[in-house]
């Protein structure tokens, strides 16, 4: 391949892959300082962290880090707990239109579009099983009648001002009369099948 009479680059190596050949030159200084720089974090790395154990391991900074979330959530969720009885229903556009999609997303499978009712009960009459205050409105949806199968929106995840948002919007349904509402617990016949045909 190279021609023995032409000259020849000294730094030119032997082996050659294809005609492809390769010059030995010196790997730039800030490379090899660069090399050795990694090499001397790692050391210290390793010391600190594996060694010593002086630095905090990754599992070990998000554990703490979960822990103030969640000592944060708690103190959020007590505080609404404690201003529960003092509930007031927003009337905001803001709010009863975040209500309303909530209520269409998440209640309606069981409470009907409308609110009146289909396996839970009407939501748009005067009466109700667990009180008629706004405020108790409130704690059903947080906590749930879990024997009655209205779930725990707090277990489900949402939002203390999404609850206070979704309502805010059922207290708005009170008077609407829908069609064909859900018969009345205490008035509907013994055999439950009627009800639900
Ligand atoms: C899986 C079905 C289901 C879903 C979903 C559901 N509910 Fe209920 N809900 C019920 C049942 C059943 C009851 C009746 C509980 C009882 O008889 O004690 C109820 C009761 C209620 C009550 C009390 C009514 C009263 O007369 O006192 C409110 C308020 C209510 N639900 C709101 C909501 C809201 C808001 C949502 C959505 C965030 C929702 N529900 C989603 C089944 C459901």
């Amino acid at each position: 391949m190279n021609d023995p009479q032409s000259p020849r680059d000294p730094l030119l190596l032997d082996h050659d892959a294809d005609g492809i050949q390769e010059l030995d030159n010196n790997l730039p200084s800030w490379w090899v300082w660069l090399f050795y720089l990694c090499i001397a974090f790692a050391v210290a790395y390793m010391l600190y962290y594996h060694v010593l154990g002086k630095g905090e391991l990754q599992i070990a900074s998000y554990q703490a880090e979960m822990a103030t979330g969640n000592a944060l959530k708690q103190a959020s969720i007590s505080r609404f707990e404690s201003s529960l009885g003092a509930a007031t229903p927003g009337a905001e556009a803001a709010v009863i239109d975040r209500g309303r999609e909530l209520f269409m997303t998440y209640c309606s499978p069981c409470h009907r579009v409308d609110g009146g009712g289909l396996v839970g009960p009407n939501l748009c009459d005067d009466y109700w099983i667990h009180g008629s205050q706004f405020a108790d409105t409130v704690k059903v949806v947080w906590n749930g009648i879990p024997e009655k199968g209205m779930l725990s929106w707090r277990e489900q995840g949402m939002k203390p001002s999404d609850i206070l948002a979704v309502s805010s919007y059922i207290y708005t349904l009170r008077g609407s009369n829908p069609p064909n509402p859900k018969i009345r617990e205490d008035q509907a016949p013994a055999t439950p099948t009627e009800v639900y045909e």
